[in-house]
């Protein structure tokens, strides 16, 4: 585990099952159409239960899709955290637009957050697994992002949680990178 401090936040990287984490929110790596599937998504499901999916009918029912780069929120079911965001991340094809869509999944989710007041929130490597987003090219987005949006909103913790030790590294490196750049 890493810890760095910005903008009085604990910014922390940790190699784990996002699902188990006892931060205020977790972010989901979901799909536009809400309807839960594998990686994160399935293990939110899984270990949060039935009621997740419930608030999500509600939401598909009310507002549609998801579209990607945003995010909606429901209660964290039977998982330690109290509300679960759900955020689509961008399915990569080496296109310009998709390093801008998963820098919003970032925004949205904080965001999203502060209006329910939430303080502290626990990111995947959101589109590196099923949508195939280079981890390589997506850690310095994920933390940039998450850096410069903490001159908007101040939170006491955000984690990264990784789910290999190989991605963990690769988030280890990067944050060492923009430290060394910023000091
Ligand atoms: N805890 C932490 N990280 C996890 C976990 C977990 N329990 N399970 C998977 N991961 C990691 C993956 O290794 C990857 O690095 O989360 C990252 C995101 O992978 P995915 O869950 O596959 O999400 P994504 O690439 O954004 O694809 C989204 O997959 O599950 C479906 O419904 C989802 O269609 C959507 C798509």
């Amino acid at each position: 585990m890493r810890e760095y401090r910005s903008h009085d936040t604990n910014i922390i990287l940790v190699q784990g099952d996002l699902t188990l984490q006892d931060t205020e929110a977790l972010v989901n790596a979901a799909n536009s159409r809400l309807l839960g599937g594998g990686g994160v998504d399935g293990a939110i499901h899984r270990r949060g239960g039935p009621d997740i999916m419930k608030e999500l009918d509600i939401i598909r029912m009310t507002q549609g899709d998801c579209p990607a780069g945003q995010a909606v929120l429901t209660g964290g079911g039977a998982l330690k955290a109290r509300f679960v965001i759900h955020t689509v991340g961008p399915f990569y094809q080496g296109g310009s637009e998709e390093p801008q869509i998963l820098a919003d999944c970032y925004r949205s989710s904080m965001r999203l957050a502060a209006e329910h007041g939430i303080k502290s929130l626990s990111f995947p490597a959101i589109s590196t697994g099923i949508y195939g987003y280079p981890i390589g090219q997506a850690a310095p987005i994920a933390l940039r992002t998450v850096l410069k949006e903490l001159d908007r909103h101040k939170f006491t913790e955000i984690r990264f949680v990784l789910h290999s030790a190989k991605d963990y590294e690769v988030y280890d490196q990067a944050l060492s990178r923009i430290v060394e750049i910023t000091q």
